[in-house]
């Protein structure tokens, strides 16, 4: 049997085609597949490869920490260096609030511990959630996901959840004394890429402190500049209870975390006393890989040039099939009239040596969320392929 085989026989599947490329290196915005070919990455791993694939210094980050040790701990007995140093670069870059991290496993881990977080702080249950919102696929996530085709499947899920609209002002009206948090990205992104307006982020946070409910703005994507700010929360003038990071956060390597008030974050330390628990969370290779890349994203000037990048984007994708297109920094939504068109479109790129999908609540939008480092020729030539493939 070839890969692909074994593949299909032994790797558990949990959709009826998938995309199946044997990737065998990636290197910054490209990847390279068994046969040879080379594809512009416009997924990024689902905004993953922020830095690129295999960084330079990321891989040397890795390379040392080998060296030293892997995993000798639970998570938060022993001083892990690349844990305390990583913490220390994060909070150094975030409001004074936000002063204490708990490092996960991954995204929806971040989310599971940020929920438990709320409810001890407030004493409360209810929690407040959007439509057409993704958190994540552990059973606490997929109880706030705000689409019922997703969560149905899965019921029983946490009780108490109300879901309401995005971006409406009639929508805060819910937020009372008896709500522990409310979660929201800070843009949604598998509704594809929608922002909120400045005044609506506003009014939440004012309610939200009003009704001493908990603020959780889950950037998982919207992090580590993918907006043109470091956090997207930046560009809202607002500072949420509890941040959620995950995906670019490890720099290739798997982490999330949620960041909060260590006065809030020690309600995790008695009755019980380990209030998440966690093996893996933090893996020291994982914190010295997101540290490295973490850095060079700041460094390297990379966040500087999204908007740049942004614009050649919107400048060259204009087609009459094209319906309309979002972007929030270097991350677009290319909207087509169905899913079947989008489909073709999404297939003849991929056939063309362009990566590329669609979002999970809107199958008739392609997803542009590339490596932060894409070069401008490269967003030429994936501009040139996909409307090459609108063409046809
Ligand atoms: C906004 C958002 N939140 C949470 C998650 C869950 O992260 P993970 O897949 O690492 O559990 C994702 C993953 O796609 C996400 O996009």
């Amino acid at each position: 049997m070839n890969q692909r085989e074994l593949f299909l026989k032994h790797v558990a599947q949990t959709s009826p085609s998938p995309l199946a490329l044997e990737i065998v290196k990636a290197e910054a915005a490209l990847l390279f597949d068994a046969g040879g070919k080379e594809y512009i990455d416009l997924i990024g791993g689902i905004s993953v490869a922020n830095v690129g694939h295999r960084h330079p210094k990321v891989i040397a980050a890795i390379q040392q920490q080998l060296d030293a040790y892997l995993h000798v701990m639970v998570y938060g007995e022993f001083v892990e260096t690349p844990q305390v140093q990583y913490a220390q670069l994060l909070t150094g870059h975030l409001p004074y609030s936000l002063n204490s991290v708990y490092f996960t496993n991954s995204g929806t881990e971040a989310v599971e511990g940020a929920m438990k977080l709320a409810k001890r702080v407030s004493n409360r249950t209810q929690i407040i959630a959007f439509i057409n919102s993704y958190h994540g696929s552990t059973q606490g996530a997929l109880s706030v996901m705000g689409d019922e085709y997703w969560r149905n499947a899965f019921r029983p899920l946490l009780p108490d959840v109300l879901h309401l609209v995005y971006n409406s002002d009639e929508s805060l009206k819910a937020i009372t004394e008896q709500t522990a948090c409310v979660i929201a990205e800070t843009v949604q992104a598998e509704a594809g890429v929608i922002a909120p307006s400045k005044e609506w982020m506003t009014k939440l946070r004012k309610k939200c402190t009003e009704t001493g409910t908990l603020l959780i703005l889950d950037e998982i994507q919207t992090g580590f500049g993918r907006t043109g700010k470091l956090w997207g929360f930046e560009h809202f003038d607002i500072v949420p209870d509890i941040l959620l990071l995950g995906k670019a956060l490890g720099g290739g390597m798997p982490l999330g975390a949620f960041i909060a008030d260590k006065k809030l974050m020690d309600t995790l330390t008695g009755d019980p006393v380990l209030g998440h628990i966690t093996t893996f969370g933090g893996h020291p290779v994982c914190c010295v890989a997101g540290m490295a890349a973490m850095k060079a994203l700041l460094e390297e000037g990379m966040i500087d040039l999204v908007k740049e990048k942004e614009e050649l984007f919107s400048s060259l994708l204009i087609h009459s099939k094209i319906k309309g297109v979002r972007s929030f920094g270097l991350w677009f939504a290319i909207e087509f009239d169905s899913f079947e068109t989008n489909k073709k479109i999404i297939d003849k790129c991929i056939s063309q040596g362009v990566l590329t999908d669609w979002f999970l609540f809107v199958s008739h939008c392609l997803r542009i969320s590339p490596p932060l480092v894409i070069s401008d020729e490269q967003i030429k030539k994936a501009c040139n392929v996909i409307l090459q493939a609108c063409k046809e």
